[in-house]
């Protein structure tokens, strides 16, 4: 275990664990942007930046910075406040209408930012990089990445033309936590609107409905042991076939 203060409270946590994760257990939220639990820790949005007072006064990221032995944090000093207002007002220029982000800023007490706007004034992407993470990290896919620099910095698919690496999974849009990724299930064909990918859909063999990408489904059928036949339902008509087969976590894939 190891010892040490965060916002004035002594506290003991198992070693490994980052401030984000201490603070947690004991109640102390700090806020967050590019962290996800699922995923490795990545820094990238800043907003969880903390001041450590030992060994030296410095401002750290708390989803990275693991505990040690002696360490004194505080969660929200003067210099973290100031800090973190910044970034919410760089946030703010570059995603004016997010709603997500002006919640955010707001409830850090930043009203509106003093920065002209960086891109388009319907910009929702942060850069917080979790959809191109949790392709990578949690689906075992490529699909997408950062590309280029500066001002044309953006997230796409290689060429920006379909990726055979997309499954249609959707797990970017779920993880998005300002909604900048659109898909669309239309009729037979699931629409990756950002990664130029049009998918189609199976058919359940049950109710008739339209319900998941075949190229999820086979790439799922590597992970999860199922019944050939489960993979030919949708999830609806899946539990009730499989209610007395299965564990119910297994039953909504
Ligand atoms: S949550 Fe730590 S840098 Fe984004």
């Amino acid at each position: 275990m190891v010892t040490l203060t965060i916002d004035d409270q002594n506290i003991q946590v198992p070693e490994g664990l980052t401030i984000l994760q201490a603070a947690k257990q004991v109640g102390i939220e700090i806020p967050t942007l590019c962290y996800h639990e699922a995923l490795a820790p990545y820094g990238a949005c800043r907003l969880c930046l903390v001041e450590i007072k030992a060994p030296q006064p410095a401002l750290v990221t708390s989803c990275t910075y693991r505990v040690e032995e002696g360490l004194v944090v505080q969660t929200d000093s003067k210099w973290v406040q100031r800090t973190r207002k910044i970034i919410l007002e760089l946030l703010l220029a570059r995603c004016p209408t997010s709603k997500v982000i002006q919640d955010l800023a707001r409830s850090l007490g930043v009203e509106e930012t003093r920065l002209p706007t960086l891109g388009t004034e319907e910009e929702l992407c942060t850069f917080c990089g979790l959809c191109v993470r949790v392709c990578r990290e949690v689906v075992g896919r490529s699909a997408i990445s950062f590309i280029n620099r500066g001002p044309t910095r953006t997230i796409e698919t290689p060429f920006k033309i379909a990726s055979e690496e997309c499954i249609g999974c959707g797990a970017c849009a779920a993880v998005c936590p300002t909604g900048a990724i659109k898909i669309e299930d239309i009729g037979d064909s699931r629409l990756l609107h950002n990664w130029h990918t049009t998918l189609k859909l199976t058919r359940c063999k049950i109710c008739g409905g339209y319900f998941a990408p075949q190229e999820e489904l086979e790439s799922l059928k590597q992970q999860v042991p199922l019944d050939e036949e489960l993979w030919e339902v949708c999830p609806d008509c899946r539990r009730k076939l499989s209610a007395h087969k299965l564990p119910h976590h297994l039953s909504s894939y």
